[in-house]
């Protein structure tokens, strides 16, 4: 008898790419018949249950987040990892996140609240009256890309050049090839001195002319006597740019899908906002935006049933977590009352996510201002999604609107 592939076991993540809903069917089938798989073909190990990712995500020594392993030396890719905390390990980690965090603590981020509600009504209001708008054009996107380029300093105006940047960088990893190749190293490192180039200069500047800006803080943080150096911030400002971006987009994309879905929980909470916060998380949980997380094993390690040995890649399914019936009773059903609600899409461990205080602030002023704009929204037709294998959320979504 021949042995039956990964394809015709249907463990393999599929050539094309993936709707949210054949995604959660295949979560379903794994996490009960070959909760770790490994697929040969895509050179990858998949994890689905909730306890093994969450073991996956809290244990750094052994589940690395450096994959410069599998990168070829490129100078302008090493450029710029070198600040990228997302994919520095311990001891290095801890040093940039201790120095970051100094400059974009929970302080700096409130205080955005009065230019977050600004930019949002100003977005509002270039659209008032519509009877339809884009969420994502109009709102969506230049929402999150305008606070980071304000809280870095960086002129607004530059914001289609990011969108680039995020869409040619951040997308096609997060999706098919989980291994950079050589090619891909290439194509990467064309973009990367772009964005570098476009980074130092800002740097430089304020380095000669402090300003009230995280990048000006950055340049002054200091701890134990160590100061970033210019390829740190360069890798920070990058990921910042880059992190906040597609996924605070995504979360608000899926809020509206959410409320579409669910008019009583949309009716809810035009009548009492007080909601608001809990629906939010849910919704992280229901539709979570960044599908999986990637680590590298360092040394042979048993998860569940299995042993995957040292060097391999493993993609912690945060988007299968979050639908585990071991972990959340009625997984499958939206419920902004969850409580307590562990959903893993904000990360856990020392890579959970920085911007997470910004992004529930961004996306609850945003909520409030519709909410309060219009006493209707409902989705059109022409909706397109991101590639679930990677992203979860919409990008296009078509809205009808009534004003109030
Ligand atoms: C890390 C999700 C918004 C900055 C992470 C991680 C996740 C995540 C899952 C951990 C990844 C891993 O461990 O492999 C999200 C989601 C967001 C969001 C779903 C929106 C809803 C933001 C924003 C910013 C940001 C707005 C900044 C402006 C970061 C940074 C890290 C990170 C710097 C790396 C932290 C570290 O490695 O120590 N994010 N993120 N994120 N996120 Fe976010």
């Amino acid at each position: 008898m021949t042995e039956m592939t990964a394809t015709e076991r249907g463990t393999r993540l599929a050539d094309q790419s993936a709707d949210a809903g054949t995604m959660l069917a295949w979560f379903r089938r794994m996490r009960e018949s070959e909760p770790v798989s490994h697929d040969g073909e895509a050179g990858v190990w998949h994890v689905f249950r909730h306890s093994d990712v969450e073991r996956i995500l809290a244990d750094p020594g052994t589940f690395s987040s450096d994959f410069s392993s599998f990168m070829p030396a490129q100078e302008d890719v090493d450029r710029f990892i070198k600040g990228n905390l997302l994919r520095k390990d311990p001891p290095q980690h801890r040093k940039l996140r201790t120095l970051v965090s100094k400059a974009f603590t929970p302080g700096v981020v409130a205080r955005l609240a009065p230019r977050i509600e600004a930019i949002t009504d100003e977005l509002l209001d270039a659209k008032a009256g519509a009877e339809e708008i884009e969420l994502v054009s109009d709102l969506a996107s230049p929402l999150p890309v305008t606070v980071i380029a304000e809280l870095l300093g960086i002129p607004a105006e530059d914001r289609p050049m990011f969108g680039r940047w995020a869409d040619s960088l951040v997308a096609p990893e997060s999706q098919t090839s989980f291994i950079p190749n050589e090619e891909r190293t290439k194509s990467m490192a064309i973009v990367m001195r772009e964005m570098n180039a476009y980074c130092l200069e800002h740097i430089r500047g304020r380095r000669a002319r402090p300003r009230e800006d995280l990048v000006s803080e950055l340049v002054a943080a200091e701890v134990d006597g160590q100061r970033l150096d210019d390829d740190e911030i360069i890798g920070f400002v990058g990921l910042l740019l880059l992190a906040g971006h597609i996924t605070t987009t995504a979360l608000l994309t899926n809020v509206v899908l959410c409320l579409d879905e669910y008019p009583e929980v949309a009716a809810a909470l035009r009548a009492d906002t007080a909601g608001l916060p809990g629906a939010m998380e849910e919704v992280l949980r229901f539709r979570t935006p960044l599908a999986p997380s990637m680590r590298r094993t360092t040394r042979d390690v048993r998860v569940g049933e299995l042993t995957v040995p040292a060097g391999q890649i493993v993609l912690a399914w945060l988007a299968s977590a979050n639908r585990d019936e071991r972990r959340f009773p009625a997984p499958d059903s939206f419920d902004i009352r969850r409580a307590p609600n562990p959903h893993l899409s904000l990360g856990h461990g020392i890579h959970f996510c920085l911007g997470a205080p910004l992004a529930r602030l961004e996306v609850r002023i945003a909520l409030e201002k519709m909410l309060g704009r219009w006493s209707e929204m409902s989705v059109g037709e022409g909706v397109e999604y991101h590639d679930a294998r990677g992203i979860v959320g919409a990008k296009r979504l078509p809205l009808q609107l009534q004003w109030t």
